[in-house]
């Protein structure tokens, strides 16, 4: 049997240094563990558009499509923003989400023991947090049309569509509610139902799906109540399951309960293949960090838990997964911080390849 494959896309910015780590463990695992993959590497987001003149190659495109998964990097910096906006880096990104059909992003934020003084809020409010977003990341107002910037009496109006199919919101309500099954038996619904007819749709039909799952409590929350809450007391979460906006924005905000955006990782995964493993990316929640790249400060965590997500999701190493999150977690409790995760009280940061490297050490102290 030939190993799975891998395609990575490190893209822009620090997309590229924090996957040079991603690279060192995967090889890691070929050494150590016997894991070996089939690597690929290509370009997405401005460095495809600076070889290509678009933000992703068909050929690579293709490419996506035939691998048991994707890691990517992040897409998009300053140099490109004058790009017309269908050959913006984000684009790239979008097609890829689009054209696999990703629908289920799942952004778990979990707050590791040994940063929990370092949230920006209260130590008990974050402490032992392990909360599950699920975004659903192929429609809503990203891709609904009519969409576009028109002439309008004498005026430019921009245009964006939210839209959502029930086939579209059950099937990413069903993986919330199946993650759910798996953890603590609890899914949150967020979505403005007082003000938008999808948000309507949107709830009835999370409702329906959750009539399946018996031991499942469901709750709904507006959006915008869902965002205070979640910096209230996100325990009282478990899976929350939100629209593509939304979820963007929620997600981000959970970043900051873990201590940085640097640690939050994602899985974004569609129907399954052939062989029984969905379709899947995997990539970090943030993005290129054009205020830090190219310096070698950059938290490769995020990026490095996405390949801990892969290993669990699309190659059904769930203990290797947990060996990779417990040697994060050994790094961290040991002290070693990369430049987001210090505090007012400073100390010596180490770089993104030191981060990397320590993270490795802990994985050969596993063994
Ligand atoms: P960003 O996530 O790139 O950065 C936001 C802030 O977080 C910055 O101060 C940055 O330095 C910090 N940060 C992010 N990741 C970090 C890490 N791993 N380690 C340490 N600090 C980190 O968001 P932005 O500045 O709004 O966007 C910059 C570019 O990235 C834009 O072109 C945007 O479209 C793109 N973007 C891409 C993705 C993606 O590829 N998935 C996600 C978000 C933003
Ligand atoms: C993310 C990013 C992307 C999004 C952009 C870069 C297209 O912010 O992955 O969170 O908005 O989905
Ligand atoms: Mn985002």
């Amino acid at each position: 049997m030939s190993n799975p494959s891998i395609l990575i896309l490190p893209g822009d910015g620090i997309g590229q240094e924090v996957m040079a780590e991603v690279k060192k463990i995967i090889s890691w695992y070929g050494d150590k563990r016997g894991l070996a993959f089939d690597v690929s590497e290509d370009l997405v987001g401005g460095a495809a558009y600076d070889v290509h003149g678009v933000p992703l190659a068909d050929a690579t495109m293709a490419k996506a499509q035939e691998v048991d998964a994707v890691l990517l990097g992040a897409v998009g910096g300053p140099k490109y923003d004058v790009l017309d906006f269908s050959v913006k880096p984000e684009r790239g990104l979008l097609r890829l989400r689009k054209e696999m059909d990703l629908y289920a992003n799942l952004r778990p934020a979990q707050c590791f023991d040994a940063l929990a003084d370092f949230s920006s809020l209260k130590k008990d409010v974050v402490a032992g947090l392990d909360i599950m977003i699920v975004r659903e990341l192929t429609s809503g107002v990203y891709f609904g049309t009519p969409r576009g910037i028109f002439e309008e009496n004498g005026e430019r109006v921009g245009i964006n569509t939210q839209r959502y199919t029930e086939a579209e919101v059950e099937r990413v309500a069903r993986s919330a509610f199946e993650l759910a099954m798996r953890r603590n038996k609890k899914v949150c619904s967020m979505e403005k139902a007082n003000v938008m007819e999808s948000g309507i749709l949107w709830r009835e039909v999370v409702t329906r799906v959750g009539a399946d799952y018996p031991e499942v409590e469901l709750s709904h929350m507006y959006a915008d109540n869902g965002a205070m809450q979640l910096v209230r007391w996100p325990k009282q979460f478990d899976v929350i399951v939100t629209d593509n906006l939304f979820g963007d924005i929620l997600s981000d905000c959970a970043a900051m309960l873990t201590g940085s955006l640097g640690m939050l990782p994602s899985a974004s995964l569609g129907a399954p293949m052939a062989n029984g493993r969905p379709k899947a990316m995997y990539e970090p929640v943030h993005g290129s960090a054009p205020d830090i790249a190219g310096q070698g400060k950059a938290n490769p965590i995020a990026c490095i838990l996405s390949f801990a997500m892969a290993l669990r999701y699309s190659f059904d190493q769930g203990e290797e997964a947990t060996r990779l999150e417990k040697a994060v977690e050994k790094v961290l409790a040991d002290g070693v911080r990369t430049a987001d995760l210090m505090g007012p009280e400073g100390g010596t940061p180490v770089s993104t390849a030191q981060m990397g490297d320590k993270i490795i050490e802990a994985l050969d102290a596993s063994l």
